[in-house]
């Protein structure tokens, strides 16, 4: 930065994100590319020059909360004498594209998640009041080249994104159509952020991708050969100096092939934790989802997971009320989920897509019905996290010390299994991996007393 630059006053830049890790990892890039404009981060819209929605379709909650956030931005942007300009980032984006504009009118921009290295310029036309107010196309590896190789990240654990859309298209799911065709980056491009993510005291990276273990990237130009899978990569960044830590999400059970379940067994820098989504446990559903496995399939690779990784905490995605679920399809997936035992999961309420096969389908589900199913699905998957943590109590973990506690002299982390834990110790300790016995729990976190901190600690 030169002088002239540090003289200019920063622009306030207010960026919202609902949604998935990959928003997150957008949002941050998002800031990586307007800070050589002056754009500093504010702590709310009202003080802000530019505030961006990055959104989420996934859900109808989740669009609905999109144009609700708008009304209240526009009032702001009234009150501000027009100062502010609206941006709308995101898969809401993708999909309802001019809608956006139509609709609430007060919204200056609108990008698809291929188009956010585009806001620079997307701006100054919205400043000089010409041009197009809309980037919706699919040009991902274009936009991976011109993002700022330099990211600046905040705490010892950040995501890297690796790879983008899906072919999959699963009946109920709008991602095939938002975040476009499977498509993954070269090593050489994700190592170099990885390292530079290392440079800067990350210890844990988290490998991101709609389909991550669908990862197919060009392998290193050095080495050539066949594109590179999920586990190759894996194993590569596990060598970079001070990265102790790798995590990857989401799986699809079809892409999880047998070298990345081996990787869990012999690579001491990936976490005993999978998220493996499943949906649902009944065949006749998950054929009708168009998932193209079974529950029989999703035991095996458990089972074969397990035994690369004994100590492996799981976690999966749950959808009920699915058009045509029977009680004997739902109680299908409360077995799959007993005789599986998750750590933690995620479950929700089948939401109805427009342009989505699913949301033509016959059988649509009552809504009260979906409400208890989600009820009784929650109740059994919240026992189950419970008795997860507690298994853990009188465990010593390795917790990566991410922030400082509510009360004084208590510090926090995530332990191997993600799970929030707490303990007494110095803030100095933040970005640090300390050894943690546990002593407590509860459904949502651990207590533990630090034994010891890790001596090769950044
Ligand atoms: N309704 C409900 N849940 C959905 N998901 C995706 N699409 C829908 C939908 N139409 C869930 C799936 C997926 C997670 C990210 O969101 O469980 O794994
Ligand atoms: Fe959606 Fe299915 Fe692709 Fe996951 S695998 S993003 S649920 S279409």
């Amino acid at each position: 930065m030169n002088s002239t630059d540090a003289a200019k006053p920063a622009k306030g830049l207010f960026i919202r994100t609902y949604g998935c890790q990959m928003n997150v990892y957008d949002s941050e890039r998002m800031r990586d590319v307007l800070r050589p404009l002056g754009y500093a981060p504010v702590d709310g819209p009202e003080d802000a020059d530019l505030v961006v929605l990055n959104t989420c379709h996934i859900r109808e909650k989740a669009t609905e909360k999109v144009y609700s956030e708008l009304g209240q931005l526009k009032k702001m942007k009234e009150a501000s004498g027009g100062r502010m300009t609206i941006a709308v980032a995101g898969c809401v984006a993708q999909a309802e594209g001019e809608e956006l504009i139509r609709r609430q009118p007060a919204v200056d921009l609108v990008l698809g998640p291929q188009a956010y290295h585009k806001l620079p310029e997307m701006i100054a036309r919205v400043s000089r009041a010409v041009g197009d107010r809309l980037e919706t196309e699919f040009e991902t590896l274009e936009k991976f080249d011109a993002l700022p190789k330099a990211r600046e990240v905040d705490g010892p654990a950040a995501f890297l994104s690796v790879q983008e859309g899906c072919d999959k298209f699963c009946t109920f799911c709008v991602v095939p159509y938002t975040r476009g065709a499977e498509l993954s980056r070269s090593v050489d491009d994700i190592v170099a952020e990885a390292r530079g993510l290392a440079a800067q005291g990350v210890r844990e990276i988290t490998l991101l991708g709609q389909n991550v273990n669908a990862f197919h990237g060009a392998a290193p130009a050095l080495e050539g050969g066949a594109d590179w899978t999920l586990g190759q990569l894996c194993r590569h960044i596990a060598k970079i100096g001070g990265i102790d830590r790798i995590r990857y999400s989401t799986s699809h059970p079809r892409d999880m092939d047998d070298d990345l379940i081996a990787a869990h067994g012999d690579t001491s820098a990936m976490m005993p934790f999978l998220h493996l989504p499943v949906q649902s446990g009944s065949d006749r559903i998950l054929k009708a989802m168009n998932r193209g496995h079974t529950a029989a399939d999703f035991h095996e690779i458990i089972r074969k997971v397990r035994a690369a990784r004994p100590d492996i905490g799981l976690a999966s995605d749950f959808i009920v009320g699915f058009p045509g679920e029977t009680d004997e399809d739902f109680e299908a997936t409360m077995d799959l989920i007993r005789q599986t035992g998750f750590a933690t999961a995620y479950s929700f309420k089948y939401s109805r897509r427009p342009g989505t096969p699913a949301a033509e389908m016959h059988g649509q589900v009552p809504e009260d019905v979906k409400d208890a199913r989600l009820q009784a699905l929650q109740s059994l998957l919240r026992d189950q996290q419970t008795t997860f943590n507690a298994s853990c109590i009188g465990r010593t973990m390795d917790i990566l010390v991410t922030g400082k506690g509510r009360r004084p002299g208590q510090i926090h982390g995530r332990s191997p299994y993600q799970q929030a834990v707490h303990f007494e110790g110095p803030e100095s300790m933040i970005g640090q991996i300390a050894s943690v016995r546990m002593i407590d729990s509860s459904m949502n976190s651990l207590t533990g007393e630090c034994v010891s901190v890790r001596e090769d600690a950044a």
